[in-house]
């Protein structure tokens, strides 16, 4: 598909995505994070967007330029993520949740640089994030969602019940070995009808592709 014009499926339609990792601080120069590009979802964002799509963009900290003719917002940790995330969903029909969200941030994180003591370790005292995904998928005026499932292994049988758990009609897999910093992607599509999996292609292949089927999973307005 790649250098064709795309079908524009999503017009009329508001997308918002998450997108990178977090990063949730340990003191005003350290903290923890999660192994993310943000090429799959900068992808998404382009082909929505490619489609018709009016596209917000909620990205946490990446090397990757921002999408043109994309509403774009940065969001450093989950919490802030997902007061973006709450803030933006109501104008929003779609909503595709890429983004690498740290599960636990540091409780006990410091206003002031830790200095190092020679021979004394501090302790990390984490506490759980909110799942954003989840939140949006429970609110009263849901709009479509979709996840990702990145997993190392029994990657169709955490995805789907990844899938229930967070109770969202369409789910993407892939095996977090072969999508991690990579340009192409091998992944399978979970919905009510089971798998589709699709060979492996590029991210904008890829992006294109989900794109294609979520469109014709959207109730016709
Ligand atoms: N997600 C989210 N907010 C979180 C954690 C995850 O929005 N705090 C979203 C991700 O963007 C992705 C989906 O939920 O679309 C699945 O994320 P994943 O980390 O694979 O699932 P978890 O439920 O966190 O389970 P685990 O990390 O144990 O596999
Ligand atoms: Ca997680």
């Amino acid at each position: 598909l790649t250098g064709l014009t795309q079908a524009k499926t999503l017009v009329g339609r508001r997308v918002l995505l998450t997108a990178g990792p977090t990063f949730e601080p340990i003191d005003p120069v350290r903290g923890i994070t999660n192994l993310s590009s943000g090429k799959m979802g900068y992808a998404l964002a382009r082909a929505c967007r490619d489609a018709g799509a009016e596209v917000t963009l909620i990205s946490g900290p990446t090397a990757l330029p921002r999408p043109a003719e994309v509403h774009f917002i940065a969001a450093g940790s989950a919490l802030s993520m997902h007061a973006a995330v709450m803030e933006a969903v109501p104008h929003h029909d779609v909503f595709i949740a890429v983004a690498a969200v740290a599960d636990y941030r540091v409780a006990n994180a410091s206003a002031e640089k830790l200095k190092k003591t020679p021979g004394q370790a501090p302790t990390l005292t984490l506490t759980e994030n909110p799942d954003i995904l989840a939140s949006v998928a429970a609110l009263p005026r849901a709009p479509f969602c979709v996840g990702f499932a990145a997993e190392s292994h029994n990657l169709l049988a955490h995805a789907q019940a990844k899938r229930e758990r967070k109770r969202v009609p369409l789910l993407v897999a892939n095996l977090a070995q072969h999508a991690m910093g990579a340009d192409d992607n091998e992944i399978v599509l979970l919905d009510d009808h089971g798998q589709h999996p699709l060979p492996r292609m590029d991210k904008t292949g890829a992006a294109r592709a989900i794109v294609a089927h979520l469109a014709g999973m959207l109730p016709i307005r």
